[in-house]
C-alpha cells in the first residue's frame, strides 16, 4: 500500500503526458516583463485594497516591519518554486512538482491545499471588490441597501453591539452595520442579509473565464497598470496628508499585535507561485522565472511597505478596521475627489486579481483530473470555448456561494495556512531533490550554502538570543502549567521541534540552508496563526484525505498503468 500511495511521477513521464495531451506546443513568448507583470496581477488584490486595514488596526505601523519579513519568507519560498519550475518545465504548479518529489498522497493534499490558495482566497478578493464597488457608487451619490452589501454575520455583530454598547461605542462603518440589520426584509424573525455585488462579480468573471476570456499580455500589463497606479496614487497623494506623529506609538499592541497581522500580511503576497504555471510558455523559464518572482516579491514589498505607512501616518491606525481603507483615509480626511478616483481604479484592479485565480483554479483541477485523482468531468473541455467547462463552473459556484453570505477574515486566515502549508513542502521537496539526485536535472538550482552546521548553529543563536534578551517570553513561560503550555504554546513547541529535527538530518544529508530557512520562517508564521485555523486546516485536509481514498486512490492513472 505505502508504494501505491507514495508512487511518483518522473519529470520525463510529465514533459511527455505534457506533450501527448497536446499542451507542449505552447507559444514561448514570455519574457521577465510578462512575467513580472503576471505576477502582479496575481498578487496586489484584496491583500492591499482591504486586509492591511484589519492588521494596521492590530497592530499599527510597525506592520509595515511585518512585510519586510514575510517578504523574505516569500523570496526563499520563490527560489525553490523556481527550481522546481526548470525541473519540471510543464504548466504544472505545486501539486506536479510534488508529484514528482514526493508521490501521491502528497501531490494530493498539496492539490487540496492549492485549493484555498486560489478559491477561497478569491472568496477574500470578491468581498474586497463588493466594498470598493460599494464605495464607488457612493461617490456617485448611489447607495445600495446595506441588506445588500454585506455578510450577515457582520451587520448582526454590530447590531448586537449597538444594543450592548450604544450607538456612540460604534465606528461610522459599524452604524451602517447596525442600520442594515434593522432595515433588512424578514423572512419570520430572519433578517435577509448578502453581499450580491460579491456574488454578481464572481458570477461575471466565472463567465468571462468560460466563455474563454484569457488574460493575454496587453490586457494583463493594462491592468497592471492601473494597479499600480492607484497604489502610487495613494503613496503620492497620501503622503501630503502624512502626520508623523500618527507613527507614535510605532507598535501600540507590542509583538502579539503585529502578530496578528500575519495571515493579514502573507495574504497580500499570496500569488507570486503562479507564474510558475507558465514555464512552458516561458522563452527561458531557467533564467526568467526565479528573476520574475524575486522582482515581483521585492516591488510588492517596497509598495505595501509605502502604503502601510502612509495609511497609518494619514490617520491614526485606530480608524483602519475598514474594508476599503485606500479609499477611505481619503474621505476620512474630506478628499472625497480622491477617495473617488482611488474606489472606481481599485474596483478594475481587484477585478484582474479576481480573473487570474478564477483562470488558475479550474486548470489545477483539470490537471487533477488528467491524473485521475478528480472526476473526469473535471478535465471535461468545451468544444467551442476549449476552456475546461465544468471545472470553470465549479469553481465559480463555489467562490460565489460563501462570498454572498461569509464574513472575509475567516477566509483569510483559512487561505494563509493553507498556502503556508504548501510553501514549506515545496522548500521540503528542494531538499528531497537534492537527496534523490534529482537536483542534477534542475537548470536552476537554489544557491547551494552548506547547512551541516549553520542550521545547528542558527538554532543555538536563537535559543541564547532568547535566553539573553527575551525574559518576558521566559517568564511567560514559567507561569503557565505543562497543560496550559499544550494548549497555548504547542504551534511554537511544533515549530522548535522541527527546527530540531532538520539540525539532526541537515548534519547527515548536508541540507542546503535556504530552503531550510523558508521552512522555518513559514512555519514560524505558520505557527502565529493561532490554533483554531490550524484546526481548521486540518478538518479541510481529513475530508482532502476522504475524497482521495475514496476516489483518486483508486482511480488513478498511475494505478492503472502499474497493473
Ligand atoms: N495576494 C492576493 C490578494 O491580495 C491573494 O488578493
Amino acid at each position: 500500500m505505502a508504494n501505491r500511495l507514495f508512487r511518483k511521477k518522473s519529470v520525463e513521464q510529465i514533459i511527455d503526458a505534457s506533450r501527448s495531451t497536446g499542451k507542449g506546443g505552447l507559444a514561448k513568448v514570455l519574457g521577465v516583463r510578462d512575467l513580472v507583470s503576471l505576477g502582479i496581477a496575481a498578487i496586489v488584490g484584496a491583500g492591499i485594497f482591504s486586509t492591511i486595514g484589519l492588521a494596521s488596526f492590530n497592530g499599527g505601523p510597525a506592520v509595515s516591519l511585518l512585510f519586510v519579513f514575510v517578504a523574505i519568507a516569500c523570496v526563499f519560498t520563490a527560489l525553490s518554486y523556481a527550481q522546481f519550475a526548470s525541473t519540471v518545465p510543464v504548466s504544472g504548479s505545486a501539486y506536479t512538482y510534488a508529484y514528482v518529489a514526493f508521490g501521491e498522497l502528497f501531490a494530493w493534499i498539496i492539490g487540496w491545499a492549492l485549493i484555498l490558495e486560489y478559491a477561497v482566497s478569491n472568496m477574500v478578493v470578491a468581498i474586497s471588490w463588493s466594498q470598493y464597488f460599494v464605495s464607488m457608487l457612493e461617490g456617485f451619490g448611489i447607495r445600495l441597501p446595506g441588506w445588500l452589501t454585506m455578510a450577515p454575520a457582520y451587520a448582526s455583530e454590530a447590531y448586537a453591539e449597538l444594543q450592548a454598547h450604544g450607538m456612540a461605542s460604534l465606528s461610522r462603518v459599524d452604524q451602517l452595520a447596525a442600520a442594515a440589520y434593522q432595515q433588512a426584509p424578514r423572512v419570520g424573525d430572519i433578517p435577509i442579509i448578502f453581499d450580491l455585488p460579491a456574488g454578481l462579480i464572481t458570477f461575471l468573471v466565472t463567465w468571462l473565464v468560460y466563455t474563454g476570456i484569457k488574460e493575454s499580455r496587453t490586457a494583463s500589463n493594462v491592468m497592471v497598470v492601473i494597479k499600480i497606479g492607484v497604489i502610487l496614487f495613494v503613496i503620492f497623494g497620501g503622503a501630503f496628508f502624512v502626520k508623523p506623529e500618527n507613527w507614535a506609538p510605532f507598535a501600540p499592541n507590542g509583538m502579539e499585535g503585529v502578530a496578528s497581522g500575519v495571515a493579514a500580511v502573507f495574504f497580500a503576497f499570496i500569488g507570486f507561485d503562479s507564474i510558475s504555471t507558465t514555464a512552458e510558455e516561458c522563452k527561458n523559464p531557467q533564467r526568467d522565472l526565479p528573476r520574475a518572482m524575486i522582482l515581483c516579491l521585492l516591488i510588492c514589498a517596497v509598495l505595501y511597505i509605502l502604503i502601510t505607512l502612509v495609511l497609518t501616518g494619514m490617520v491614526n491606525y485606530t480608524e483602519l478596521n475598514v474594508k476599503d481603507p485606500l479609499s477611505y483615509v481619503f474621505q476620512y480626511i474630506g478628499m472625497d475627489y480622491m477617495a473617488g478616483i482611488v474606489s472606481v481604479t481599485s474596483v478594475v484592479a481587484i477585478t484582474s486579481a479576481l480573473l487570474v485565480f478564477q483562470l488558475a483554479q479550474p486548470r489545477i483541477w483539470m490537471t487533477m483530473s488528467r491524473d485521475g485523482l478528480l472526476w473526469k468531468r473535471f478535465a471535461t473541455i468545451h468544444p467551442k470555448y476549449k476552456t475546461p467547462s465544468f471545472a470553470t463552473i465549479v469553481a465559480g459556484v463555489m467562490v460565489a456561494v460563501p462570498a454572498l453570505f461569509f464574513k472575509m477574515d475567516f477566509f483569510v486566515d483559512l487561505t494563509s495556512v493553507g498556502t503556508f502549508f504548501a510553501f514549506i513542502l515545496v522548500c521540503a521537496g528542494v531538499l528531497y531533490m537534492d537527496y534523490a539526485g534529482i537536483s542534477k536535472q534542475s537548470k536552476f538550482r537554489v544557491p547551494y550554502i552548506n547547512g551541516k552546521y549553520l542550521i545547528i548553529l542558527g538554532l543555538l543563536l536563537a535559543v541564547f538570543g532568547i535566553y539573553f534578551y527575551g525574559q518576558d517570553t521566559i517568564a511567560e513561560w514559567r507561569q503557565l502549567s505543562f497543560l496550559e503550555i499544550i494548549e497555548h504554546k504547542l504551534l511554537l513547541i511544533i515549530f522548535w521541534l522541527v527546527w530540531l529535527v532538520l539540525c539532526v538530518m541537515g548534519y547527515i544529508h548536508r541540507f542546503s540552508l535556504l530552503p531550510v530557512a523558508g521552512i522555518l520562517i513559514n512555519l514560524y508564521l505558520m505557527s502565529q496563526l493561532g490554533a483554531s485555523n490550524w484546526f481548521i486546516f486540518l478538518v479541510w485536509l481529513a475530508i482532502g484525505l476522504l475524497v482521495y481514498f475514496g476516489y483518486g486512490y483508486k482511480h488513478s492513472k498511475l494505478n492503472n498503468q502499474a497493473r
